[in-house]
């Protein structure tokens, strides 16, 4: 049994809410997690970043084995494929880091309680376990870090069989033969690149008329192409409307998104499975906000202030189930400032250089502003891009798809985003969120030493771009 009192109680054990623990537990303040998982982790290394990138790994061996091989003169046969062997790859993977995060709670003395955490009052959660036993913790501060869950489509009921959100396209027991994934976002893509290399004929269906929205348009337009040369097929501008499960193959109702269009007509299409990936939604459930007169928005987030401070003192909240990017890096640094903030010193995020990757092949990364963004807050800027078919790197390696685009400002020189479609782009990403973070100009980037021959040189070219005066292009 736990000590009941603390400094503070900690809801979840996500990359929000473990990080926030042991960051609290560092600054000497007694710290408690709750979590009604078996495995600590959350979403994060338990469904989502950590099993979705074992798979993008091993899945990309394979299409290796089967075409990079080859031509740099290696010769292992046709590869074929052990699903059984890859899904237990990723499930090792997920078992490793989960039981990593125990090991560091403890290492920390944070303790940990199983089962449902609700709020029922001031300092107090009362955590329901398994076998149906009851606790209070009584603490001064309580952390909301609950995460989210998968948004569902109305009329369309995941099985997570053959109808499955992110959680069931993580264990199909075989390749389908068709795969329709709703939803050209950043899951949608990554699933969907994992199972088109193991062999499924992979179509999205967007409603928008472009894929992964919020990313500089023209990035992504590149990114289309890509992903449509490896033979993935998109309909944008189309919704799924319905899923007849009742035959052997699944059909589905596509149509035109816009209703008042006419120029689409409705068709369906047969299928083996389909993934609904079409964005994720706070995950509240149980834990008593009206109760406890915690306010949340018109999307169900609970509604911060800029110290992660709920409306009710004493209350606070970090990670997906606050507005924001839902990513696992935003809600663990989320964490660590809270936890700075309880402990009486000046926890910040800072909310313009949050790096995103999106793990298929190439990579996608970015940080800061896409074009769209700096024309609509009417910011003049420059624009700095390299391809990586100019890169000796790039070319040596045989992987030339992509290019660095970096945004500087017109008068100031100074970098308001980056974007790097490529091989290899999320760990590029960090020296540009680096030198965002420390207010680089275009001109710093491009007057620092990079390694050679490197992949990041594209980002330094990239950078001497922007002044017009890149050397290898
Ligand atoms: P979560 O990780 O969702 O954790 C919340 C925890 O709270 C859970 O363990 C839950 O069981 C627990 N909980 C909830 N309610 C209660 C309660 N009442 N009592 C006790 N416990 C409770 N992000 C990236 O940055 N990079 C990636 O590559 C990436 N890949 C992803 C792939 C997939 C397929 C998915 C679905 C998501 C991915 N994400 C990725 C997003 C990332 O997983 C989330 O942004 C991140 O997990 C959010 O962390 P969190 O701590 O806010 O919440
Ligand atoms: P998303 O928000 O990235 O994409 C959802 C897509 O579905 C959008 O393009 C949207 O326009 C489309 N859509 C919405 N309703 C639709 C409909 N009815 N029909 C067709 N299309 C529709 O959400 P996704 O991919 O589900 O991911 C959820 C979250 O998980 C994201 O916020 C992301 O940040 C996080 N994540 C991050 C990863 C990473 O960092 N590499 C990997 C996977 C998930």
């Amino acid at each position: 049994m736990a000590d009941s009192r603390y400094d503070v109680v900690v809801i979840g054990t996500g990359p929000g809410g473990y990080v926030c623990a042991i960051r609290a537990a560092q600054l000497g303040l007694k710290t408690a997690v709750v979590e009604k998982d078996n495995t600590f982790g959350g979403t994060c290394l338990n469904v989502g970043c950590i099993p979705s990138k074992a798979l993008l790994h091993a899945s990309e061996q394979f299409e290796e084995a089967a075409h990079a091989f080859p031509k740099m003169g290696i010769k292992v046969g046709k590869p074929s494929l052990d699903l059984g062997a890859m899904l237990k790859f990723k499930d090792d993977a997920v078992d490793g880091n989960v039981k990593g995060v125990d090991f560091l709670l403890k290492k920390n003395k944070v303790d940990a309680v199983r089962g449902v955490g609700r709020i029922i009052g001031p300092g107090k959660v009362e955590v329901k376990s398994a076998d149906g036993k009851v606790q209070t913790l009584e603490t001064k501060a309580i952390v909301i870090a609950t995460g989210s869950d998968v948004t569902r489509l109305k009329g369309i009921d995941i099985d997570e069989k053959r109808i499955v959100s992110s959680t069931g396209a993580l264990t199909l027991a075989k390749v389908p033969e068709k795969l329709i994934v709703v939803g050209a976002g950043v899951i949608g893509l990554e699933l969907g690149s994992v199972w088109r290399r193991l062999g499924a004929q992979v179509t999205v269906v967007e409603f928008l008329d472009r894929i992964v929205p919020g990313i500089d348009l023209d990035v992504a337009k590149n990114f289309q192409r890509l992903l449509e040369k490896q033979g993935i097929a998109f309909k944008l501008s189309s919704k799924v409307t319905g899923v007849d499960s009742s035959g052997k193959k699944l059909k589905v109702t596509v149509e035109p998104a816009a209703n008042d269009k006419k120029d689409g007509a409705v068709e369906t299409i047969e299928t083996d499975v389909v993934l609904v990936a079409v964005g994720r939604v706070p995950y509240t459930e149980g834990l008593g906000l009206d109760e406890a007169g915690v306010k949340t928005d018109n999307r169900g987030r609970v509604i911060v202030d800029e110290h992660f401070a709920t409306n009710v003192p004493g209350i606070y909240a970090i990670g997906d189930v606050i507005a924001g990017l839902m990513l696992a890096h935003k809600a663990e640094d989320e964490g660590v400032a809270v936890a700075e903030i309880l402990a009486g010193q000046a926890g910040h995020v800072n909310y313009d250089v949050i790096p995103n990757v999106i793990y298929t092949y190439p990579e996608l990364a970015s940080v800061g502003k896409s074009e769209e963004e700096l024309k609509q807050a009417g910011i003049a800027y420059n624009v700095g891009k390299f391809p990586f078919t100019a890169n000796g790197r790039a070319k040596a390696n045989q992987q030339t798809e992509g290019f660095v685009k970096i945004l500087a400002d017109a008068k100031t020189d100074r970098v308001l985003g980056v974007h790097v479609l490529g091989a290899d782009a999320g760990n590029m990403i960090a020296e540009a969120a680096v030198a965002m973070e420390f207010g680089a100009s275009a001109e710093d980037i491009a007057r620092t030493c990079h390694a050679h021959p490197t992949l990041p040189e594209a980002v330094k070219e990239a950078a001497l771009a922007v002044g017009k005066r890149a050397i290898h292009m």
